[in-house]
């Protein structure tokens, strides 16, 4: 079908730029085992809770699965501390940020986005006809009057990753508080809290605990990073029920399948891989901190499983050079930020290569 058979706010669209896959590399520079650091996945595995779940169910794939998913809302629930009414399942949090535009904006209708976030809330917007306004940070944090300066009559929603991707940056629980009491009630704010797992500042507070007292709060939660089903495709909108009403009305029947509503629920209960992945994480992240200080480059501490580096302008050299060695990082010019790569915590050993090839790509 030729080009302007679809509306017009869909030509404009920029393609999604994913991080490269192993198999890719492999293939490319004939690499037999190639390391990926490019798109924040679990580097343990998943959990072995979600496997055995996978295997216990897999007779199971015959029929259509549970519309509701009852029994993984239930549990999520459980896990985050609200009624299961409050919650609603999606095939990964993409799709409920695909079904939050749908069920909510109207073409010209406004979104707001910080400048340096994860690129689909823009895609999902722009797919429903929406104006995007890029708010400038303050260098790589999030600007709260900004935000509030550029709401206008015809906002309808207002982006906000917490922590955030790629800058790892969160707002702490008093600018979370300040920015949402400064966006007027008709104006639906997305907190998406991929990474909230990670957090170690104990001044964080999850969007889940305003969600009672504001009806205008939708936090996103994903078992993609945390727990290690990426591949799966689990995630969550916690909110009340009143602002899921619009958006059960328009999902998809049966949108997650039954293996992963299953994994998705003994993955939540098991708190053991939970740790261990928290704990490799912040080994990794104080690793690359001191190898990076070594180096003299500039990195954004994070709170979540990835690192932002500033490598300057040769950076797109140095990202291709990883590849020439099997390496796999985020080079970040699609994000607006060409001088930098983002690099999500690996294995001891992953960390460790990641760091001799870099070492030695920048001292040649
Ligand atoms: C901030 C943020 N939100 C959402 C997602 C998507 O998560 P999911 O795998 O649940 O679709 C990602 C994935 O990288 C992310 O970085």
């Amino acid at each position: 079908m030729k080009k302007g058979n679809t509306p017009p706010w869909i030509d404009n669209i920029p393609q999604y730029v994913p991080g490269k896959s192993k198999e890719e590399i492999a293939r490319s520079y004939g690499i037999k085992n190639p390391i990926k650091m490019a798109s924040n996945e679990n580097p343990l595995g998943a959990s072995p809770m979600a496997l055995e779940a996978i295997k216990k169910y897999q007779y199971l794939v015959n029929l259509y699965p549970d519309p509701l998913a009852y029994e993984l809302r239930k549990t999520a629930a459980q896990t985050f501390n609200c009624r299961p009414k409050q919650i609603i399942a999606g095939n990964g949090s993409d799709e409920i940020i695909d079904l939050i535009c749908r069920a909510y904006i109207e073409p010209e209708d406004e979104v707001i986005i910080p400048q340096y976030t994860f690129s689909y809330y823009e895609i999902a917007s722009l797919s429903c006809g929406a104006h995007v306004v890029h708010v400038p940070m303050q260098g790589l944090d999030i600007d709260i009057d900004a935000i509030k300066d550029t709401i206008g009559n015809r906002t309808k929603i207002v982006f906000i990753a917490n922590p955030n991707n790629p800058t790892g940056i969160y707002l702490n629980k008093d600018r979370l508080s300040q920015l949402i009491s400064t966006i007027s009630s008709n104006v639906l704010v997305v907190i998406d809290e991929a990474y909230s797992p990670f957090v170690r500042a104990d001044n964080f507070v999850s969007g889940v605990k305003l969600i009672n007292t504001n009806a205008r709060i939708i936090v996103l939660v994903t078992l993609s990073k945390s727990h290690g089903l990426a591949g799966l495709r689990v995630g969550f909108g916690i909110a009340q029920q009143s602002i899921l009403e619009p958006i059960y009305r328009i999902k998809p029947p049966f949108n997650i399948s039954t293996l992963a509503q299953k994994a998705g629920a003994a993955a939540l209960k098991d708190t053991e891989f939970l740790q261990d992945t928290l704990a490799n994480t912040w080994k990794g992240l104080d690793y690359l901190y001191t190898q990076f200080k070594e180096l003299g480059l500039e990195f954004v501490p994070s709170q979540t499983n990835f690192v932002l580096v500033k490598i300057g302008k040769y950076a797109r050299d140095v990202y291709k050079e990883l590849l020439k060695r099997g390496i796999i990082v985020r080079y970040m010019a699609s994000y607006g930020l060409d001088e930098y790569i983002r690099v999500s915590v690996g294995l001891s050993h992953e960390n460790t290569s990641f760091m001799t090839a870099l070492k030695e790509i920048l001292t040649r």
